[in-house]
């Protein structure tokens, strides 16, 4: 019944539209009204998605019949804990040279959500933060923008200097080999860059020179490229991005919950069963 006051209301309202304006302006009016119908439908889709996304963290993370307190203690316990048991995450950071101000202000931001997921995590990571240089621009900005900072697991040596080769497995996307699974016993390093001016191949080429095995998120193997206006595809993600999709993988052990809970949708891939069906978009109409 809806659907059929909403159709004769789209009748009348296009059959007003001819009486009253000129081609030009009918023109602009439906092409106002289609972008805020899409503008509409986005949002929806988006709301959708948060729910989703609250839903799997509150499964994953904190309990809400806890205190405060209690919870702080928890986290506190939580995060010991993982300093002798929990995977290991290094952020390489020996390439802010190449970067500009903003984007070393938006890794500083970046580096905060991440440890602030970190926080909030049920099975949280070891987290290492590698050739940091004191004094250096993201140093200060860090100490700028992220309270609790200095209490990061902070240094400015290498991650070779900490960790044995053979332990060593250096995130990238542009690596031949798909990450399958996340080890114990492994330690997992991400390239401390921010996009903006896109700087290809940097962290695979780093990792190259160290002679370090490489490994990218499996992406084309549980994603697909979903069409969009501006037919945009990337899976360069956020170092951010990727760590919570690490850890989901982690609690949940499918790529697919935690590709389908963080891959940004912005960037042009979905997974498939993310797609509605020809049948599934029938029965919404
Ligand atoms: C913004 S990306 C940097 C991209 C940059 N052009 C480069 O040289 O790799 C920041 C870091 O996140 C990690 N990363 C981003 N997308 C990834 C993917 N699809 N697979 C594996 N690691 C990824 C990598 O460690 C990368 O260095």
């Amino acid at each position: 019944m809806a659907h059929i006051c909403s159709d004769v209301c789209e009748i009348h309202y296009s059959a007003l539209l001819k009486v009253f304006l000129p081609f030009n302006e009918q023109r602009n009016v439906m092409r106002k009204q289609r972008n805020w119908e899409r503008q509409l439908a986005a949002k929806k889709s988006k709301r959708k998605d948060e729910k989703q996304r609250r839903k799997l963290n509150r499964m994953n993370g904190s309990n809400p019949q806890f205190t405060k307190r209690v919870m702080k203690a928890i986290t506190r316990e939580r995060l010991a804990e993982a300093q002798s048991t929990g995977p290991k995450l290094c952020v390489d950071l020996s390439m802010t040279d190449s970067m500009s101000d903003k984007e070393i202000s938006r890794l500083a931001g970046q580096l905060r959500r991440l440890y602030g997921s970190n926080r909030r995590a049920t099975r949280p990571f070891h987290l290492f933060l590698t050739e940091l240089r004191q004094n250096g621009r993201l140093y200060q900005e860090c100490l700028r923008m992220n309270d609790g900072f200095l209490n990061y697991m902070i240094t400015e040596e290498s991650f070779l200097d900490i960790f044995p080769l053979e332990m060593v497995v250096y995130l990238t996307p542009d690596a031949e080999e798909v990450l399958e699974t996340v080890h114990a016993d492994k330690v997992y390093i991400l390239g401390g860059l921010v996009d903006e001016s896109i700087q290809k191949k940097l962290s695979f080429s780093r990792a190259r020179e160290l002679n370090v095995h490489t490994a990218r998120l499996p992406i084309d193997e549980y994603m697909v490229k979903k069409n969009n206006v501006k037919n945009f595809h990337s899976k360069i993600l956020a170092v951010n991005q990727v760590f919570d999709i690490l850890r989901t993988f982690c609690d949940t052990r499918s790529w697919t919950e935690a590709l389908q809970a963080w891959f940004p949708q912005g960037k042009g891939y979905v997974v498939p069963s993310a797609i509605p069906s020809p049948s599934e978009i029938m029965c919404k109409l």
